[in-house]
């Protein structure tokens, strides 16, 4: 006769198969980009150590959460440091907290470990170090190849550094993606294509091409509203993005995502993570998580400010400032806006069994209705719904009023 359940394996249901990813915040920069509203700070001091050692409390502090649900033995993934600039880390701290999280969670053997680095000079000297604490992939913040562009974009490395940078990286890192931003001010597309080309024959097999967008707070955002420069916008924005498809098409890259590009198996495996909807940790400063849970799919997010967030994971062992267990019509939403970024679009199965709702019911049908007639969506041969390349430009305009 099988042996009876225990009563604590009856109240929990089997860990997800999924594997997790895990993201880990660096919220400190030399400097602030004018263009950044991401949650990054400058700091005279900063004591890395002490910050590394915080990590690792809220890593340990997750681990024995699962663990008490049941769920100690997750398969991990990727684990993606970023940031701010994580490659002002210190080594060891990546070290451990890389080491940690193998000693909590079951790694897969391929499992992908990025870490995102500024392509300056000190941090072109540590990367030989990161490879050895187990980073497998790095994520180079290029952002242009030509001077009066960095320039504008208050770069501290020119364009002689950021390819230096790059071939470094690619002799240690089996796996090498970077980050380039366009649509700049008067950019033209010949130019562009030049640039981009450059950039591809620097053999990345997987690079991130944003067009620049001007964000709420930051120094462009006064800049831009006092008539300080012009961004290229409608037809020219498009044309932009056309032949950025049509130049990285000619390298093998495929646009899996609207702003990223890749060749066949490069994607990366943890941002899939999120645009696929799995489950995911977030450490550090402002980082949030999903996790699948008993009561649901739960929602967290930590302190933003890195000072305040220092001192409750100290306090407290983490930093956690809001949580909450989303509801089908939120899990379905956020399944939506993330799914259909992605070129391979979203598994109508899939949003059923993440959120509980089939795909009508996340749906206004009329706007569906609407959107697939002007070809922003379409059915894919496999029955997923994907947006169109005219649909990928429109995401941000037909997204809310597509969702419930
Ligand atoms: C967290 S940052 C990268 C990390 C690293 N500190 C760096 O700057 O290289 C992620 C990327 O987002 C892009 N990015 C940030 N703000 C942007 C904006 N306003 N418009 C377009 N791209 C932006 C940049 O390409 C940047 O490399
Ligand atoms: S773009 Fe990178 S380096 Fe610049 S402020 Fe943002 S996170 Fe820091």
């Amino acid at each position: 006769m099988p042996a009876m359940p225990a009563a604590a394996d009856l109240l929990s249901p089997p860990a997800p198969a999924e594997p997790l990813a895990l993201y880990v915040h660096w919220p400190f920069c030399a400097a602030k980009c004018p263009y950044c509203d991401f949650n990054s700070h400058v700091r005279e001091r900063v004591d890395g150590m002490r910050y590394g050692e915080a990590l690792r409390r809220e890593l340990a502090y997750e681990a024995a959460r699962l663990a008490q649900q049941g769920q100690e033995r997750r398969k991990l993934a990727s684990i993606f440091f970023g940031g701010g600039t994580p490659s002002l880390m210190p080594t060891e701290a990546v070290a451990a907290i890389i080491a940690d999280a193998r000693r909590f969670f079951d790694a897969t053997p391929d499992i992908e470990i990025t870490l995102e680095a500024n392509p300056t000079s000190v941090e072109i000297a540590k990367l030989a170090e990161l490879r050895d604490a187990g980073v497998n992939r790095a994520s180079l913040g290029v952002q242009a190849l030509n001077n009066q562009a960095l320039g504008f974009l208050g770069r501290k490395h020119d364009a002689s550094q950021a390819i230096a940078a790059l071939e470094a990286a690619r002799s240690l890192f089996p796996r090498l993606s970077f980050d380039l931003i366009y649509a700049r001010p008067d950019q033209q597309e010949a130019e562009w294509r030049a640039e981009l080309r450059q950039a591809l024959a620097l053999a990345a097999d997987h690079l991130s091409l944003y067009q620049l967008t001007i964000e709420p707070g930051t120094r462009f955002a006064t800049e831009h509203a006092r008539g300080a420069f012009a961004l290229p916008e409608g037809d020219e924005a498009a044309a932009l993005y056309f032949a950025t498809g049509e130049e990285a098409a000619r390298f093998g890259l495929a646009p899996y995502e609207v702003s990223n590009y890749a060749k066949p198996g490069a994607e990366s495996r943890h941002n899939l993570a999120y645009w696929r909807y799995g489950d995911y940790l977030g450490i550090g400063a402002g980082a949030h998580q999903r996790l699948l849970l008993r009561e649901g799919l739960v929602a967290s997010r930590r302190h933003r400010g890195p000072e305040e967030w220092l001192a409750r994971v100290e306090a407290e062992g983490h930093a956690i400032t809001h949580t909450e267990t989303l509801s089908a019509t939120d899990r379905a939403r956020e399944a939506m806006l993330m799914g259909l970024r992605l070129s391979e679009g979203v598994d109508p199965a899939r949003i059923e069994a993440r959120t509980g709702l089939t795909l009508a019911e996340a749906v206004d049908p009329a706007m569906l209705a609407a959107c697939l007639d002007e070809d922003y969506l379409r059915w894919t041969e496999d029955g997923r719904l994907a947006a169109t390349w005219e649909g990928r430009l429109r995401l941000d305009a037909m997204l809310p009023v597509l969702l419930r």
